[in-house]
Order: C-alpha cells, then structure tokens, then sequence
C-alpha cells in the first residue's frame, strides 16, 4: 500500500506539556494544534492539564482558561460562547463543531483540538476563511428586488412562504459543513461547498426575491453546484442541525425543473 506522508515541514512535532498549577482534582489533557508562521517551525501539538473542577462545562471555557492561566499565545476565534456568532468552529475530537457548543464530558478520553481541516492556517486554531467569504460574497446574499418597494409596508409574505426559510436563516457562517466536505477539500477553486450553496438557497426560497432566475443561471455550472457528490459529511457535522446537503438537492432539483 503506498504510504502518504505530509511534506516535511508540515509534519506536526510533539509541543510542550504544561502542568496545572493544582493537579489534585478532576484532570483532563488538552492536546492542541499550535503553528506559529512567524517562528519558521513545524507545527506541533501542545499539551495542557485542565482542572475541570476549576473550569467550565464546554471546550471553549477549557480553552479560554488555558489562555488566561497558561498560554496567553494560544490563538483562537471567539466571541458570543453561545453557538450565534460562528467563530469558535474547529475541530474537536475528530469532528468539525462549536467549541462553546462542544460539552468536555462528551469528549471520553484526552481532548484532541485541531483548527478547521483543509484550509490554510492563519495562526494556532485560526483558519484563513478569505477564500470562503469571496465565495459566500459570490452569491449576492441580500434580497433583490425589481418592482417598487411598498411605500407604507414591508414586503410581505404569506405564513407558509415564511416557513419555506426555515433551516435556512439559521446557519450562521461557521463553515464547519464546508471544512468537513471531501469535494470542498478538492475543488475549492471552483465549487462553492454547502454552506454557501446552503445560503444561495436561502435567497432562491425567499418569495420577496426577484432574482431567483440569475441566481439559478449561476450555479447552473458544472463545478459551483454539481461538484456536491451527496456525501453528507456537511449535514452530519452541522452543529446547528441544519441540513445543507438538502438546500443544494432542492437547488438541483429547482435547475431541474426550468430545464423540462
Ligand atoms: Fe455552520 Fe451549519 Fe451553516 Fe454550515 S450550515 S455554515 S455547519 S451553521
Ligand atoms: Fe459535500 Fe455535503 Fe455534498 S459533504 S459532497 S456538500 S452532500
Ligand atoms: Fe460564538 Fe462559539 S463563540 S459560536
């Protein structure tokens, strides 16, 4: 069998092992993903004691006291640490989620924290998202409208076209379905992975928007869309339960259709 191998300086190397200052508690390790591009060096994993009896519930507390008490380099996203901002996501355990999201008692053994899969590595667990937002951008992700606005009311919509948006305004951007897609991983150049083929849906299903005929010309093209293989890893990793891997079968389908 051949045996694939990351480029030398790729290679991750064992970091340093940071003791709790008290260890007679409730102990867990935290191995993390550290890579620093201005040291010129591999790499590495770093390992901290975390006393949970001195912590709170989720990955997020853990690695915020990390930062506070320990390491004040450790470098990572976060802001509102209730699953609404999107900027916690990495990857826990093997899997792409929400540290604030994320319990430590789910997590059975030492915890394993690596930044987003697949995208380049701005500093520690911070992933470079330029090229996801130039995508997110690509898709025009506001309404578009050609006939006047109402002078005296917001444009309205019936209860069931409302309900058509449901699955859909949630998502918030963490990128953790689009990180996690093995077609994403290959073809980023040109396919826009689920999260914002899962927002392009959300505008082709709003009834206020005008532009659904463009909208669907654009992602009639044999990367943007048709690179989705159904591989399901992006609706099985969305912390929020959201289903992208369907908005991008009822955009499919919706092509389908206005070919006859
Ligand atoms: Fe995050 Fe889910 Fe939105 Fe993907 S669909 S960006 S995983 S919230
Ligand atoms: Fe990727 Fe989800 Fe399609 S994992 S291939 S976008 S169903
Ligand atoms: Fe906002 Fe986790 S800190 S989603």
């Amino acid at each position: 069998m051949v045996e694939l191998r990351l480029p030398k300086n790729s290679r991750i190397r064992q970091g340093k092992y940071h003791q709790a200052e008290k260890r007679d508690g409730n102990l867990k390790l935290f191995h993390v993903y550290r890579y620093n591009p201005d040291a010129q060096e591999n790499p590495r994993m770093d390992t901290y004691e975390v006393n949970l009896d001195e912590c709170g519930p989720m990955v997020l507390d853990a690695i915020i006291k990390i930062k506070d008490e320990v390491d004040s380099t450790l470098t990572f996203r976060r802001s509102c640490r209730e699953g609404i901002c999107g900027s916690c996501a990495m990857n826990i355990d093997g899997t792409n989620t929400l540290a604030c999201l994320k319990p430590i008692e789910e997590c059975k053994k030492d915890v394993k924290i690596y930044p987003l899969p697949h995208m380049p590595v701005v500093k520690d667990l911070v992933p470079d998202l330029t090229l996801a937002y130039a995508q997110y951008q690509s898709i025009e992700p506001w309404i578009q409208t050609e006939s006047p606005t109402p002078p005296d009311r917001e444009r309205l919509q019936s209860l069931e076209e409302r309900e058509k948006l449901d699955g859909l305004w949630e998502c918030i951007l963490c990128y953790c379905c689009t990180t996690s897609c093995p077609s994403y991983w290959w073809n980023s150049d040109r396919f826009l992975g689920p999260a914002t083929l899962l927002q392009a849906y959300r505008w082709i299903a709003d009834s206020r928007d005008e532009a659904t005929g463009e909208r669907l010309d654009e992602l009639e093209d044999p990367f943007k869309l048709y690179r989705c293989h159904t591989i399901m890893n992006c609706t099985n990793t969305c912390p929020k339960g959201l289903n992208p891997a369907k908005a991008i079968a009822e955009t499919k389908k919706k092509i389908a259709l206005r070919q006859g």
